[in-house]
């Protein structure tokens, strides 16, 4: 975690943020097509759908899975409040390296490492915990275990009253949700190539003793 890709693969950081979103977005997938899961970014309405329910004026940390090339990042930033952070976490470091170049704001961080290492992570950064967290993780294609460990940091990291939101390829993820969430609302969004499922998964609130 924390390693630059300049360090790592010299050349790589400096050609990704010349290069468009899309075709970095697809050379990734050739590369690592079981982490990446999907052949291009999410669309507008999966973006617009996703994000509705969101209460923004009470958000103060959004923390967001998967990031890609920042297909959500920018529509989140223009609705986080001015005293809010934007944390995204993702496994390739070419991602992180080409978001760290293209959203200067100093709400956002980028973090690289893994969603099951979440709580890990925003300690990191001074939080405590998370009022949501967006998933573009592709829970049916990760390695056995890895999705079940993620949803479980998930449900540790969020607030009571927080929510965690995921748009998935398919329904496998809510046999992972289920068993922790107190309630789920789904939706599909067919403006997506494939069809998107959309889960708003919800951590109840604290009942007073
Ligand atoms: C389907 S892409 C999502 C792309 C983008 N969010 C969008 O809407 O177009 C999945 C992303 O998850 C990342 N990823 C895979 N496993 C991960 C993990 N355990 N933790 C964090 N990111 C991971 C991949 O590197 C990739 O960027």
């Amino acid at each position: 975690m924390g390693e630059s890709l300049a360090d790592q693969l010299p050349g790589q950081a400096a050609q990704a943020t010349r290069i468009s979103p899309f075709t970095l977005f697809f050379r990734e997938f050739l590369r690592h097509p079981v982490m990446i899961g999907s052949v291009i970014p999410s669309s507008k309405r999966t973006i617009e759908t996703m994000l509705a329910p969101v209460d923004w004026a009470n958000t103060r940390l959004f923390v967001e899975y998967g990031p890609g090339v920042g297909t959500f990042c920018a529509t989140i930033l223009e609705r986080l409040p001015p005293d809010a952070t934007l944390l995204a976490i993702d496994t390739n470091p070419v991602f992180i390296d080409y978001l760290r170049g293209k959203f200067a704001d100093t709400r956002f961080v980028a973090a690289h490492g893994s969603a099951a290492d979440v709580n890990e992570i925003i300690a990191a950064h001074g939080f405590e915990k998370a009022d949501y967290v967006l998933s573009g993780l592709p829970f049916s294609t990760l390695p056995a275990g890895v999705g079940a460990a993620i949803v479980e940091a998930t449900h540790r990291v969020l607030r009571p009253g927080g929510s965690f939101l995921v748009y998935q390829y398919s329904a496998y993820v809510l046999r992972l949700l289920e068993p922790l969430f107190d309630s789920i609302d789904r939706d599909l969004e067919w403006w997506n190539i494939p069809p998107c499922g959309l889960f708003w998964a919800h951590k109840q609130v604290e009942e007073a003793a």
